[in-house]
């Protein structure tokens, strides 16, 4: 098995090669003047089961375009298999269309990276359960939460802590850590967004906070408008104190700045991005998914 990073995921893929017990195998990716991209694969693959990490991150055009290079680089050069693990999914909260004249723009990236030549699709905390089907491959759909509980678990009192769910998007994925951690109860925010502009209209809670520590889980940050937002929320229904738990820290614009001078304590997010150093600030701590990916890749 060879395992190759795309650009994106340094970090992450080497990790992930370690715990498989592997190197990263040697690419090479040289970019034009211009911007476009040539890759070459630089080991022998032929026969060869291989594994390509590449989140689709900031920018998620530039580093999709580099994965569907790399798988067909990959495939022209005999490789088996390619297990291609996107461990932030970009484009994924355009799974249908929401007003008319719109693109499924999911669908093209499916059809894109299935068309090269990609075999197995690897993905953590997938924006909706319906995404995989979306694909003509097996998907993976992987999560951090079952870590995001365990750390709940070890550094609070479950008694003095709710769940909020940022969005009704979310009320699934809360459902489920409430579970995870013996039905403690949680509470949802009803959030409108303004669909032309992205922006955050107006926000009502659903559920009792006061007095209570809040803990949301949401599947992505971005601009960090919905945390920041939530929280504040959160404090004015009297809550204590408020956490955030996000399996991707996709990071636009200044949320680092955002999230910092909110009210937010702490905010927990995952390693599925690599996060640059620009973006890193004092409230941020990042836990790993390494473990779950290799053991995936294993199986
Ligand atoms: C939305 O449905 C997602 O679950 C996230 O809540 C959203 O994408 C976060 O975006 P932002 O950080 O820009 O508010």
């Amino acid at each position: 098995m060879s395992i190759f990073s795309g650009s994106a995921s340094q970090k992450l893929a080497g990790k992930i090669a370690k715990e498989l017990g592997l190197g990263l195998s040697p690419v090479e990716i040289f970019v034009f003047p211009d911007g476009e991209k040539r890759i070459r694969i630089q080991e022998n693959v032929v026969g060869k089961d291989c594994i390509i990490v590449q989140s689709a991150s900031i920018p998620p055009d530039e580093n999709y375009m580099e994965l569907f290079i790399m798988i067909d680089a990959l495939k022209r050069s005999g490789a088996k298999s390619i297990k291609t693990v996107i461990p932030y999914l970009g484009y994924q909260r355009q799974d249908h269309v929401f007003r008319d004249g719109e693109a499924v723009s999911l669908e093209v990236i499916a059809e894109i990276l299935t068309r090269v030549g990609m075999t197995e699709l690897f993905s953590f905390d997938l924006h909706s359960p319906k995404i995989p089907e979306i694909f003509s491959v097996p998907v993976h759909h992987l999560s951090a939460l079952p870590i995001f509980a365990d750390k709940i678990k070890k550094e609070f009192d479950l008694k003095e802590i709710v769940l909020v769910s940022p969005d009704m998007g979310g009320i699934r994925r809360i459902k489920e850590m409430t579970e995870m951690l013996g039905n403690i109860p949680f509470a949802t925010i009803e959030k409108n967004r303004d669909l032309t502009s992205g922006e955050i209209n107006d926000s009502g809670l659903d559920g009792d906070v006061r007095d209570k520590t809040a803990v949301i889980v949401d599947d992505m940050i971005s601009t960090g408008q919905t945390m920041a937002e939530a929280a504040q929320l959160l404090i004015e229904n009297g809550a204590k104190k408020v956490f955030t738990f996000a399996t991707h820290a996709v990071f636009a614009k200044d949320a680092g700045k955002l999230l910092q001078h909110s009210n937010i304590e702490r905010v927990v997010v995952s390693d599925t991005i690599d996060i640059p150093a620009y973006n890193l600030f004092p409230k941020l701590e990042i836990i790993s998914i390494v473990g779950v990916a290799a053991s995936a890749l294993k199986s």
